[in-house]
């Protein structure tokens, strides 16, 4: 029987049971009112509970993702320099299809590398198998020669995704998730995103509205970078970082990443133009036999 229908149970019970002993005669109407009443502070005590405990039980698979991250955490040195990633003749299937085999690439530290294909083609995903977010069919992903675990490719590896994820909270906070740092760090990290018009005190201390609609998309889109760099994140991966942006914004950010000889990246796009282009170590054209250097 469910908690649900119980509690309905408890409160249309006594007040059939009331009126049939008001009609009856067994209880005055003053006295049935003010049992009701009474009665119900106590239901509703009781709805609350019922409803909590309802809500936690929605939240099992959440509970059980979080659990099983806990087990995956190990004790791996996660502050390594990352030397070197190697992605060794993966293949990825989902529900039975092959999404892409045979992708092997390799990236040196401080290289720019660029995979483009067409939609679907599975760009995403293989962010998501760098994260170890999703594993392999078939295939090795190392770094510096080892496997890696999830936890160390999140200290490794900073994401700028397509939509930036923005809190209503003050420029600083969004820079540095509430870590404590001094004002210095949280200017360079905006200086190296492109953001030299906010490092100043004033500016941190803005509140970015919810959504960020006080601040443009590229703007958005660098302090997004500008967390990652803050974090010393040493491998930017971008999934369509740029893709919603002017292309005057995108060059912008490209210019100040591409660069930046201290930083990794990896960025999936199909969007980006040949001007841009020049500006990789490596092109590669990910389809589903593999990937082929451009
Ligand atoms: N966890 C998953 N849930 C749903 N679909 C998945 C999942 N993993 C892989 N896929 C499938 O993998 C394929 C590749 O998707 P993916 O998002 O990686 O492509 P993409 O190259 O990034 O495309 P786009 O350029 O449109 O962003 C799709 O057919 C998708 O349905
Ligand atoms: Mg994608």
């Amino acid at each position: 029987m469910s908690l649900v229908f119980l509690f309905s149970l408890c409160t249309y019970l006594p007040i059939g049971i009331g009126i049939y002993f008001t009609i009856t005669g067994k209880l005055t109407l003053a006295q049935f009112v003010a049992i009701q009443y009474s009665s119900s502070w106590i239901l509703n005590g009781f709805n609350q509970i019922v409803t909590s405990w309802n809500t936690i039980n929605s939240t099992k698979d959440i509970r059980q993702q979080v659990a099983n991250l806990h087990i995956q955490v190990d004790h791996t040195d996660t502050t390594s320099v990352v030397r070197d990633l190697d992605v060794e003749q993966i293949s990825f299937d989902f529900k039975g299809k092959t999404i892409f085999q045979n992708v092997s690439f390799d990236v040196k530290r401080g290289q720019k590398i660029l995979i483009g294909g067409k939609s679907g083609v599975g760009k995403s995903t293989l962010i998501r198998l760098l994260l170890k977010e999703l594993l392999p069919k078939q295939g090795k992903i190392l770094l510096n020669g080892k496997n890696y675990l999830l936890n160390q490719a999140y200290s490794s590896f900073g994401i700028v995704g397509q939509t930036p994820i923005i809190f209503e909270d003050t420029l600083r906070n969004n820079v540095t998730l509430g870590k404590s740092a001094t004002d210095a760090e949280v200017f360079r990290a905006l200086d190296l995103a492109g953001l030299n018009e906010f490092s100043n005190e004033s500016a941190i201390k803005q509140v970015i509205d919810e959504n960020g609609h006080n601040y443009s998309g590229g703007q958005l889109k660098r302090i997004e970078i500008a967390r990652a760099l803050f974090y010393n994140r040493q491998i930017l991966l971008i999934d369509e970082g740029t893709a919603s942006l002017d292309p005057q914004t995108a060059k912008g950010i490209h210019q100040s990443l591409l660069t930046n000889p201290d930083l990794t990246v990896i960025e999936v796009d199909h969007h980006i133009p040949d001007d841009i282009k020049k500006l990789y170590d490596q092109v590669y054209q990910l389809n589903a036999e593999g990937m082929q250097m451009l």
